[in-house]
Parts: structure tokens; C-alpha cells; sequence
């Protein structure tokens, strides 16, 4: 079986509060979706990268993708949501069902080969797959009336999800077709009855979602 990446990027990030879809938005001298295709293209166990991107997406073009080799492969199928995104692309990408995809958000610039790494040694032989997610630091609050506390939660054995999340195709396609409401591929797999594994990562690969977190990024990128 084969690994190739899928990395949707058709949302618009409406948290960032910009015209430019957050995936453009410029990050040490780049789009910030460059920074994670450019780690998936250098990946030698990657065979493809596919960027599901918005039907009407009209700024990846613009840019000049030649340094990143020849692992990349557009399909213009992004759908309502994420979940949706995703499905349409592995059925776009006709990769055999026991290929394994490690699907990546496109606003996780800081991932490096050592998450992935890690995360494709960990999982290779596994028979469900699994997700890099690193376990909650802060303490957590549930939020009442007014935001006043209603109380403390046990964050004992939370783990925050992040991306790559590395399952076969056949399997994950399956699974998120019958999956309504989804906010990760993860989700997915356990609505089958299934449990995916967690393979510990760290906070560098955060996901930008507000605009401060950019300027966090740019630090990381440049160290
Ligand atoms: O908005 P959020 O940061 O949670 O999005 C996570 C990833 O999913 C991003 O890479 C975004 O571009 C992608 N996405 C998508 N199609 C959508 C919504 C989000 O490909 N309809």
C-alpha cells in the first residue's frame, strides 16, 4: 500500500476576519498553505499530494508551486464542510482502498518530518490508523450563564486532535460518507465503532485560526 497526503483547503476562515481565504493569507514570505505542502512534497514516504480546493478557488494558481516538485495534485471538488471536502477528494483521487491517507489541514504550517515521522512509523501495521494530537494543558472551564463558571472539567486523559489524520482510503472514505456532522476524520472512524489511535505530538503544530496565531507561526517557521 501506498501513503499519499490530502490536504483540504476550500473553507474560507471566517475567524480571521479577511477577504483573502486564510489559507493565502502571507506567512514568512509565502501563502500559508506553502508551509505544509511544502513539508508533506519533502516527505520521501509520500507518493501524492492532493489540495482539495474550492470549485471556486481562484488564488492557488497565482502562485508559482514548481520548488515543491511534482507530488502535487489539484482537484477542484471542495464541498460545504470539511467532512465534505475530504470525501469528494478521495473519491476524485482514486487511491486503492488499503492506500493510506494522512489528511492535513492546510492552516497547520509548523508540522515537520519528525511529526510525520512518528506518526506514519507508529501506524503503518495498525489496523484502524490514527490521528497526531497532543494531551490538553490548560485547566478546563465549562461555561454557564454570563460566562460564569458552572465548573471545572477533568481534563485528565483529553487530548486535543490535530492533523495529520492517517487512515486508509477505502476505510475513511466509508466512514465519512455515513458521517453527518463531523469536524475531524477521526469522528469519523470511532461513528463506526471503531478507535483510532493517539500518537503523541506537541504544541508547535497549532492550527491558525485567529489572527494573532500568524504571528506565532512566523516565529516558529523562522527559528
Ligand atoms: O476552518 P478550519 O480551520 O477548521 O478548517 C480546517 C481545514 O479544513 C482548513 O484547511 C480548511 O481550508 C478546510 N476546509 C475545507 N472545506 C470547507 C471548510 C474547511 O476544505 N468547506
Amino acid at each position: 500500500a501506498e501513503f499519499h497526503a490530502l490536504v483540504p483547503a476550500a473553507g474560507s476562515g471566517s475567524r480571521m476576519g479577511s477577504e483573502l481565504p486564510k489559507q493565502y493569507l502571507p506567512l514568512a514570505g509565502h501563502p500559508l498553505i506553502y508551509h505544509a505542502l511544502a513539508t508533506l512534497c519533502a516527505c520521501p514516504q509520500l507518493t501524492t499530494v492532493f489540495v482539495v480546493l474550492s470549485p471556486q478557488d481562484e488564488w492557488f494558481k497565482g502562485y508559482d508551486w514548481s520548488c515543491l516538485g511534482d507530488k502535487l495534485q489539484l482537484l477542484y471538488c471542495g464541498g460545504a464542510t470539511r467532512a465534505e471536502s475530504v470525501l469528494n477528494g478521495l473519491l476524485m483521487s482514486e487511491l486503492e482502498p488499503d492506500d493510506w491517507v494522512l489528511v492535513h489541514d492546510a492552516a497547520r504550517p509548523c508540522l515537520t518530518q519528525a511529526h510525520l515521522e512518528k506518526l506514519i512509523t507508529e501506524l503503518r501495521d495498525d489496523p484502524v490508523g490514527g490521528i497526531l494530537a497532543a494531551p490538553v494543558a490548560d485547566t478546563l472551564k465549562r461555561a454557564g450563564e454570563s460566562n460564569r463558571i458552572a465548573r471545572t472539567e477533568d481534563r485528565n486523559g483529553l487530548w486535543g486532535a490535530q492533523t495529520p489524520q492517517m487512515f486508509r482510503a477505502g476505510l475513511l472514505a466509508q466512514a465519512l460518507n455515513s458521517a453527518i456532522e463531523v469536524t475531524d476524520e477521526a469522528s469519523a472512524i470511532e461513528a463506526l465503532g471503531l478507535s483510532p489511535k493517539l500518537v503523541a505530538s506537541d504544541s508547535t503544530n497549532f492550527k491558525v485560526t485567529y489572527p494573532q496565531d500568524l504571528r506565532l507561526a512566523e516565529l516558529l517557521l523562522n527559528g
